[in-house]
């Protein structure tokens, strides 16, 4: 399997934190943001990695993750010219996947707990077309929002709904196919301008292709300024707790 990390967006709901610098470098705890997406990645034992940037100080995000051998990584880049969205953003990576299964992260997800190496591998070898873990958040609107059946079952996802169907959200944690390239093929920008990843999701819903998992240990992304405090604290409790924290690499030469 391989990784996709997006770090691209103009990160206008952090202004004035990111007018002049990109939001993966902004520090969560003890370590700039896109560590630990990452880290992320690297726990699910995926190696080769495509880390999609754009914005501000994209020089900077390449200097700070370099080839990626400290993260036992193999890296490679892709730029993202403008705020198109997830989707598009993933269509760029679409030679790097070839006929991969692969997993998608958003820079600004903080995931702390279980690595996810058996979910990745359940999803893998199973008929999913798509792949989401679900998470129950107190302001479902902020984010995408999965509808259920009686059964528990995902029919669907809206993206920021004004009446969310349910609280459990989609994280920034995708696992796809190269058919999904396909998909956003087809896809219109939405009402916000953006290629949505809830699309692709969607079209995975009928006939039972899309995987769905409740993400069972902590998550918070940092894309305002209360979740970056929050994210924040996420690293530094699991700090404290002195259970999964990895440790800090740096990059050499
Ligand atoms: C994006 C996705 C949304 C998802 C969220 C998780 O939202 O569009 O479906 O729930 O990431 O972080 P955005 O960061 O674009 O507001």
């Amino acid at each position: 399997m391989k990784g996709i990390v997006l770090a691209g967006g103009t990160a206008t709901r952090l202004f004035p934190l990111t007018i002049v610098t990109n939001k993966h470098l902004l520090p969560i705890y003890d370590r700039p943001m896109i560590y630990y997406p990452i880290e992320t990645l690297a726990g699910m034992g995926i190696r080769e990695v495509m880390v999609i940037v754009g914005g501000k100080s994209v020089g900077d995000v390449v200097e700070l993750l370099a080839d990626g051998a400290h993260f036992g990584l193999d890296l490679t880049y892709r730029y993202q010219r403008g705020a198109l969205g997830i989707a598009h953003a993933i269509g760029l990576a679409r030679d790097f996947v070839g006929d991969d299964a692969f997993c998608c992260i958003l820079g600004d997800n903080i995931l702390r707990g279980p690595a996810l190496a058996d979910t990745a591998a359940e999803f893998e070898a199973s008929d999913a077309g798509a792949g989401a873990l679900l998470y129950q958040v107190p302001d479902p609107e902020r984010f995408g929002v999965a509808e259920l059946d009686a059964d528990g079952r995902v029919v669907g996802f809206e993206e920021k709904p004004a009446q969310p169907k349910s609280d459990l959200i989609p994280i920034g944690v995708y696992f796809l196919r190269p058919d999904a390239f396909n998909v956003i093929d087809t896809l219109a920008p939405s009402g916000r301008g953006e290629f949505e990843i809830t699309d692709v999701l969607n079209h995975y819903v009928p006939n039972g292709r899309l995987f769905s998992k409740v993400y069972e240990g902590h998550w918070a992304d940092a894309g305002t300024v209360p979740s970056l405090l929050r994210a924040a604290e996420l690293a530094r409790d699991d700090d404290d707790a002195g259970r999964l924290a990895a440790p800090v690499e740096r990059p050499v030469g």
